[in-house]
């Protein structure tokens, strides 16, 4: 989600005020899942490297992440949205921790949305805790070397059970994936948008999605296969 300070810029504003604007876009893009059918979203809200930004913009995002998370528990019950934050959280404070706690336990039971929402979340800070895990693992005589494999990685990454992201999307017009899921990223559809985070609403995600819906996964495969697999599909259905 890039571009909130670049927004607040443009309308003459602080850039907390393009962060504040930015949760419009977050309640925008949760609900159009929900609608579409979409199981599955993650949203990066806060990398292991924004904490150098100014300390007045961090305790901004904070307050902010604190409010978003009592306030929105209702809405996201509503809209049967499971949250679940993904990153390393003792850096928050005593008091976030146990708001994001209670946000998780309060919608636990959803199941139309599964939301994750990085937060002192970096790739690389999660398949150094898999490894982390595997290591000790080893160590206790748990696990064979022989076991590790990339199924034995991908188990011990935040939230195995999330499917893996079939579209990436940045906006704020940069083209880079900044750290975020890498390892789970290996076939996603990369997505980029000019489109500042403020402005992505729901038509800005629809086009997102119609780009992703043209697009040909081949997963290393060549078209003639893909085509002759899709042909089989359509038979059977009919
Ligand atoms: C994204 O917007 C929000 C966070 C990283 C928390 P930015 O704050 O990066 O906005 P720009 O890139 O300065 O426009
Ligand atoms: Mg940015």
């Amino acid at each position: 989600m890039d571009g909130n300070g670049r927004w607040a810029k443009a309308h003459g504003r602080p850039r907390t005020a393009g962060h504040r604007e930015g949760v419009k876009s977050v309640r925008a893009v949760v609900e159009e899942c929900v609608r579409r059918k979409i199981h599955t979203l993650t949203l990066f809200a806060f990398s292991s490297e924004n904490w150098q930004r100014p300390r007045s913009e961090v305790n901004i995002l904070m307050e902010l992440f604190m409010a978003a998370l009592r306030g929105e528990v209702r809405r996201l019950n509503d809209n049967d949205v499971r949250l679940r934050i993904i990153g390393e959280r003792s850096a928050f404070s005593e008091k976030l921790q146990r708001r994001i706690l209670d946000a998780e336990t309060q919608t636990a039971n959803n199941s139309a949305l599964n939301l994750q929402v990085a937060a002192n979340y970096g790739g690389r800070w999660d398949i150094t805790q898999a490894v982390r895990r595997l290591v000790a693992e080893a160590q206790a005589g748990r696990l064979d070397q022989e076991a590790i494999d990339e199924q034995a990685i991908s188990n011990r990454l935040s939230f195995p059970d999330i499917p893996e992201p079939d579209l990436f999307i940045r906006t704020g017009g940069e083209q880079r994936l900044s750290n975020f899921v890498l390892w789970q990223s290996a076939y996603a559809e990369l997505y980029f948008t000019d489109t500042l985070w403020p402005d992505f609403n729901e038509a800005a995600f629809g086009h997102a999605l119609d780009d992703f819906a043209r697009r040909q996964r081949r997963f290393g495969q060549t078209s003639e296969q893909i085509e002759a697999w899709m042909t089989t599909q359509t038979q059977e259905r009919t």
